[in-house]
Order: C-alpha cells, then structure tokens, then sequence
C-alpha cells in the first residue's frame, strides 16, 4: 500500500495517440519499492499531478508490462498537458482510489459491458479479466458507442474479443449515416434490444455520458434487469480524492469514497433525475 496523500514520481514509459485529442500513456514510478507495493482492483482511478499546473483524477485502464495505463482526454489545462508528454517525462502519481466493478459477486452470471466514448476506458481491465476467467462468468455482451467510426478506440481488441466463445460484441455509431460494417446506427442503448443475456441472471456494467447511462437503466428495467444487478461508474470534479474537501459530494455519496462505481438500486432515486 502506498500514502494515499502523497504523489509518487512515475515516469512516462511510452505514449500512443489513440485520435487526435486521447493519448494513452504508459507509466512507471521511479521508486521500485513503490511500484512493487503499488496494487489496484479494476475500475479504481489515480490522480495524475503535472507539476506545477494540477492534478486529475484518470482511471486505471490496465496494468500491462510492468506499467500502469491511462487513457486521457485532452479537454482542458491538465488533461491537455498530460496528452502533450512524451517517453521520458515525469510526473506525480497518488493512488488507487475508489471502489472496483462487482466482478467477484458477478461468478457464474451472464455479463454485460455497455459503454460510450471513453467510458470503455475504465471497464477495459474488468473486461480482459473476465476473459482471462472466462469458465467463471456465463454470457460475455460488451457494447460501445461512439459518435463516428474514427472514435472507435481499441476497434482491432473488440475483434479479438469477437472469437472469445459466447461473447457478443456490439458496436454502435450515432452519428454516421451509414452503418460501418458490423455495426449499428445510432446510441450504444439501441445495442440492448440485440443482446443476448438472460435478463434474471446477469450483472450490468456501464460508463459513459450520464444520459447514455440514464437511457440504459431504463432500457434494461424494461428487459427485466433488476435495478440491484446494475452498476455505473460516475465522473465528478475531484481534490482530495479521500473523502475529505466535498468536491466531488453528490447527495449523500462522496464520489471518490462511496464510488466511484454505484449500484443503480442504491442510487436510482437520485441518478435518474434529469439534470440532478
Ligand atoms: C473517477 C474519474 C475517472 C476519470 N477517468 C478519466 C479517464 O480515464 N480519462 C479521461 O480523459 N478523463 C477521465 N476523467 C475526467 C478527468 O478527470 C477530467 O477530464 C479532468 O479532470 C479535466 O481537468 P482539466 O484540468 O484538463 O480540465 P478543466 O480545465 O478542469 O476542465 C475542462 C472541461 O472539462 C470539464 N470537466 C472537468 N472535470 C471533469 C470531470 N471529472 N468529468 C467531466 N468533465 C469534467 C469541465 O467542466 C470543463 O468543461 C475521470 C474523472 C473521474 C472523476
Ligand atoms: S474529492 Fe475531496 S471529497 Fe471527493
């Protein structure tokens, strides 16, 4: 375990600009011992400190050859920065935070995967473990949305995961007059009517814009998916990431603490109020 309060030095071990704004960076701490110590859960987050100018909260999208990945936005001052860092720089690292997907309690159930945009980047790691496991779950559903086929990130490890045995992959395009082929049209929630899952035995896991997941809850509440069997993970403005400036506080819930992954059951009250 490392202190949570303090930013360790990581180096950045590689970089790949996935589209013109998200670059995903490959990160190593300078401190052997801290790396050794390091361990997270899929769907945890670190915060990311660029000397001198912030620090943001950016989920662990894998752990792969010795390094942490994550895959930035580039949306603003630091997010911005991060993207600009090239093999070699440093900067601050702190972490993990928050909670992980329901993986464990999820054995021997159908899965299902629906994300949009970047959402997929904190549900790859639960992804590629339920594969690495994949006698412990029933039915794999991994579904993706994106506005244009170009967004599509990852497209050539969705193919893959397509000769996984029992595994659907979805994709979907909002915003292409024409379906690229072997995709839809329109949102990731028009992919729920083509899953295949059994709808009393499957556990939900979901990222994305809030009224894609709103959309979602609602579609899959008319399939008959209990509320209890549905998770989503939520972003929010962060500071300390411990549960003790409020910045992220939603209700209740403090988002860094209590999430930032939720149970649709535990929330659903207040989630799906539009403009909440
Ligand atoms: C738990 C968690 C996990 C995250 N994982 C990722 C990730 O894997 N990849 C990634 O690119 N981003 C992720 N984010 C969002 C990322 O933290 C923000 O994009 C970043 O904080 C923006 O900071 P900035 O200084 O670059 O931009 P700012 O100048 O602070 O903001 C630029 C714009 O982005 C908006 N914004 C700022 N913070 C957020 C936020 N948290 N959510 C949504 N919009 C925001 C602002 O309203 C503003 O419009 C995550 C956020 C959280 C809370
Ligand atoms: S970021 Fe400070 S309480 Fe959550």
């Amino acid at each position: 375990m490392t202190d949570p309060w303090t930013p360790y030095c990581a180096q950045v071990v590689d970089r790949v600009a996935e589209t013109p704004d998200v670059v995903t960076l490959s990160l190593r701490f300078a401190d052997p011992d801290v790396q050794s110590r390091y361990r997270f859960a899929c769907g945890q987050f670190n915060m990311l400190y660029l000397y001198g100018l912030g620090e943001v909260p950016i989920s662990i999208m894998d752990y792969q050859d010795g390094c942490l990945q994550h895959t930035i936005r580039a949306v603003g001052r630091v997010s911005r920065g991060l993207t600009q860092l090239q093999p070699g720089a440093s900067i601050g690292l702190r972490g993990p935070y928050g909670n992980s997907w329901p993986l464990e309690e999820a054995r021997g159930r159908d899965l299902l995967f629906i994300t949009a945009g970047l959402g997929c980047a904190p549900v790859i790691a639960a992804i590629r473990r339920a594969i690495a496991e994949r006698d412990s779950y029933r039915r794999l559903v991994i579904m993706q949305g994106v506005k244009h086929r170009e967004d599509m990130l990852w497209q050539a490890q969705y193919d893959r995961w397509r000769e996984v045995p029992d595994c659907q992959v979805l994709l979907a395009a909002s915003e292409e007059k024409q379906a690229p082929f072997a995709w839809s049209l329109g949102m990731v929630t028009t992919l729920i009517d083509k899953a295949c899952f059994d709808p009393d035995s499957a556990t939900v896991m979901m990222c994305g814009p809030e009224p894609m997941m709103r959309a979602s809850i609602r579609a899959l509440e008319q399939k008959g998916v209990a509320a209890e069997n549905c998770y989503f993970s939520l972003e929010r403005n962060m500071q300390c990431a411990l549960g003790l400036c409020g910045h992220c506080q939603m209700g209740a819930p403090f988002i860094c603490k209590n999430g930032p992954i939720f149970r649709v059951s535990d929330v659903r009250e207040w989630f799906l109020l539009e403009g909440y």
